[in-house]
């Protein structure tokens, strides 16, 4: 049996002004259904070039992401969309929030493209549920501007999840924040990943949040080991 996330020598480069720079040099790894990951390594070792890959932001140089039996990197660029929206939510260290929509109508924004999973209706309660669980139940109808740092972020969490994603992808979410906020909302994605039982993948500075995941990969010098802290 393969795994249910599984990436398969990954490579990227990129085209500089002194010829190609390989940023990711052969990168593979198994994750199972629900597991929890995280990338650790400074500024400039590639962790968003690989997030973006394995999320279909990007694409590699050469290698494999095969997601529930699926070769991802073999998907013309409309299946891919389609893929990336029904099975792969984003958290960025940016909140991303449109400012002249409420709350709720950003987290439910990714609903709006095809191939619906549920009626609207469905969506909808699902939101508010999700709201409420993260803390922002009173908060729906509130402009982005008009929420604190930490509160946008967990409006960006509940629109990455809105679509029930099997693959969470968070790229620095406590990066912006201060120190409470940040263990709060590092609290927050451990539980959401309980609940709602998606694969995880973060790439984080931060050991404190890399320390909740269950598994911790370094990347260094475009390959991954597995981290000892
Ligand atoms: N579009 C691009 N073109 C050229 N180089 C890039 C591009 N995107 C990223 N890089 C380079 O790839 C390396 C890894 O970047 P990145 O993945 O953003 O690292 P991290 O997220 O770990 O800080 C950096 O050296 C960066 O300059
Ligand atoms: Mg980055």
């Amino acid at each position: 049996m393969s795994a249910f996330l599984r990436l398969e020598d990954i490579r990227k480069s990129y085209a500089g002004p002194g010829g190609q720079t390989e940023v990711l040099s052969g990168i593979s790894l198994d994750a199972g259904q629900g597991q929890t990951i995280a990338i650790v390594g400074p500024s400039g070792c590639g962790k968003s070039t690989l997030l973006n890959i394995v999320g279909l932001l990007d694409r590699p140089t050469a290698g494999k992401v095969i997601l529930d039996e699926r070769e991802l990197t073999a998907l013309s660029d409309t299946e891919a969309a389609k893929v990336r929206n029904r099975k792969i939510g984003f958290v960025f260290q940016m909140h991303h929030l449109l400012p002249q929509c409420s709350v709720l109508e950003n987290v439910l924004l990714p609903t709006l493209a095809g191939g619906k999973k549920l009626p609207a209706r469905e969506f909808q309660s699902r939101a508010q549920e999700l709201l409420e669980r993260v803390g922002l139940k009173d908060r729906m109808q509130h402009r982005p501007g008009q929420l604190s740092a930490g509160q946008r972020q967990r409006a960006a969490i509940v629109r990455a999840l809105i679509l029930q994603p099997v693959l969470l992808l968070a790229d620095e979410p406590t990066g912006a924040l201060d120190k409470d906020n940040a263990e709060q909302i590092a609290e927050l994605i451990v539980e959401l990943n309980r609940q709602e039982k998606m694969t995880l993948i973060v790439a984080t500075h931060s050991m404190e949040l890399a320390g909740k995941m269950e598994w911790r990969y370094q990347l260094t010098q475009g390959v991954l080991r597995q981290s000892e802290i």
